[in-house]
């Protein structure tokens, strides 16, 4: 990929100018341009973005623009989907997108089409979720599994919660799931074990553990764990009736005593953090919510990735949203921002997204291996509104400036009104959804305070500075098949941005260190419980660790 670096250089200059100017702008002033808040909004079918509120000038968006194509962001884009082996600490080609690609389609990594082969998987997974759903797979003692422990974490857990989360109240699936429990067990804490296994009884529970390498060390013991449930409440042959895997790594599964038949596979080219559209997400939602529902979201995943592919930058959603992410971060210096949804039902939504976007893009070098100035990715963080308005709410008003995204839904999945009451239950919501955008971007100033006869000492504790940037998203409705567009909208936002960066937003080396070091401190555990004392920790370390094993912190 030939990008010219003059180009970037200069492109990157003027845009740094204009980031110097910005405290200049107000984006109350800039929301009157009729001509650029439509500029700034973008629409693909039922989903629609108002990027307006930004801190952002029409000029300023052209040279966002020249950026994106003089850092090739096409040719990146390209490489993605031809299979090139666009992470290349890792040698792997990056094709989560290929999970959800029509039969049709063709899709090549080292010369073999993948396509084939993941929808082999979504068969088999069709085959056999349909059995335990309809009754025909039964557990060790005649009765139906209705109940579902997924054991996974990371990218094996918080894709999965959030599209069983977003769905929960649908109504079709709803119905779909009547009789049935989903729980996940990600945390090796005990406590999450009890939490998981709270009131299922063994003889109804089916155990699907999920890791890619199936080494993660959280994983592994929390699936000895539920094993070693199943065997005392049914017996060492119930194994092979109430536990399953999802796993790159089939000779693992097998020496955990999974049967290989139960087994459900994937690839190397996909990443644990956009594993969700793999078996890793397919098989526990199947057997909840059934493989219609899950073949909707997957087709709404397929469709944003078609948008990303194909749609002119201009309108292009991930790229848009991208280069906002760019220009916040690297220009602007706002080492945060927020995901806001006006929705319960996405609850689960900045959890998953935080993963995919710091695991992704919280790097400090280039692919060349060379320093960057600054970290490339912000901190993620969010919660749903309006819960998050009474809770953080404070500081992105009148503290530190934070860059917000809201998303918010037009139709409720479930809608109540009530009577006298004014508007309904959603419209609540919803007017919280219209009204933070315009508070952080209009403020408050001190002469309206004054003119509201607030008292002079509390007039600068009352004033809102404004000027402060958001998105704002509307999605129509909530549906498998949005669910799945929100999906890789935001994993397509990461990657504009990695591109643009050009850091390699597909391997994940620096959670590797903590779990090298949990090891010498699990063997010191070990050994300690046996009578040996704390030795070759720094003095911080081994004080820490003489009272956990004393038990008491005098
Ligand atoms: O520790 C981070 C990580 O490697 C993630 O990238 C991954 O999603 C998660 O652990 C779980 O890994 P696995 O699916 O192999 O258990």
């Amino acid at each position: 990929m030939a990008a010219s670096q003059t180009d970037v250089s200069a492109i990157s200059d003027a845009l740094r100018q204009a980031a110097a100017q910005a405290d200049n702008l107000s984006i109350s002033q800039l929301l009157m341009d009729t001509a650029r808040v439509q500029k700034m909004t973008a629409t693909h079918q039922k989903l629609h973005i108002d990027y307006s509120r930004q801190l952002l000038t029409l000029d300023t968006l052209h040279n966002l623009h020249r950026l994106a194509d003089a850092t090739d962001l096409r040719a990146h884009i390209n490489a993605m989907f031809a299979g090139e082996k666009i992470n290349s600490t890792e040698n792997r080609a990056v094709l989560h997108v290929a999970l959800r690609a029509p039969k049709s389609a063709s899709i090549y990594v080292d010369g073999v089409d993948v396509v084939p082969n993941v929808h082999k998987v979504l068969t088999d997974i069709n085959a056999f979720t349909d059995k335990v759903r309809s009754g025909e797979w039964l557990g060790a003692t005649g009765a139906p599994l209705t109940d579902v422990v997924a054991i996974g974490i990371g990218g094996s857990y918080l894709g999965p919660e959030f599209v069983f989360e977003a769905l929960r109240m649908h109504p079709p699936a709803v119905k779909a799931a009547k009789g049935r429990r989903l729980r996940f067990l990600a945390n090796v804490d005990p406590v999450d074990v009890a939490r998981a296994r709270d009131g299922l009884d063994p003889a109804t529970t089916l155990i699907v553990v999920i890791s890619k390498t199936f080494t993660t060390a959280e994983t592994m013991l929390n699936a000895r764990t539920m094993r070693a449930w199943i065997v005392d409440a049914l017996g060492p042959d119930a194994v092979s009736k109430h536990m399953i895997a999802v796993s790159t790594n089939l000779p693992a599964v097998q020496d955990f005593g999974i049967d290989p038949a139960n087994v459900f596979g994937f690839w190397d080219w996909v990443g644990g953090r956009y594993s969700v559209s793999s078996a890793v997400g397919v098989v526990p939602l199947s057997l909840q919510y059934g493989h219609d529902i899950v073949s909707e979201f997957l087709a709404g995943a397929h469709d944003m990735d078609q948008h990303f592919r194909s749609a002119p930058f201009d309108s292009n959603m991930p790229v848009l949203m991208g280069l906002v992410g760019v220009w916040n971060s690297t220009f602007l210096g706002h080492a945060t921002r927020a995901l806001l949804p006006y929705q319960q039902a996405l609850l689960k939504l900045a959890p998953h997204i935080q993963q995919v976007d710091m695991e992704s893009n919280g790097k400090s070098v280039r692919l060349d291996g060379s320093a960057l100035s600054v970290p490339a990715g912000p901190i993620n963080f969010g919660e749903p509104g309006t819960n998050g308005q009474h809770s953080f709410y404070q500081l992105i008003h009148q503290g530190r400036v934070v860059p917000c995204d809201f998303v918010g839904v037009i139709k409720s999945q479930v809608p109540i009104s009530l009577d006298g009451e004014p508007v309904s239950n959603h419209d609540e919501l919803m007017s919280n959804f219209f009204a933070q955008p315009d508070a952080l971007a209009f403020g408050k100033s001190a002469e309206q305070c004054r003119a509201e006869g607030v008292p002079e000492e509390l007039v600068p504790h009352k004033t809102f500075p404004g000027n402060r940037p958001s998105s704002s998203m509307l999605i129509e409705e909530l549906t498998p098949f949005t669910a799945g567009q929100l999906l890789a909208l935001f994993e397509h936002r990461t990657a504009v941005e990695g591109f643009i960066w050009g850091i390699n937003s597909f391997d994940q080396w620096g959670v590797e260190l903590g779990k090298v070091l949990a090891k010498g401190v699990r063997k010191q555990l070990q050994m300690s419980r046996k009578g040996a004392s704390v030795s070759g920790f720094n003095p911080s370390t081994s004080a820490l660790l003489k009272k956990y094993l004393a038990g008491s912190v005098s």
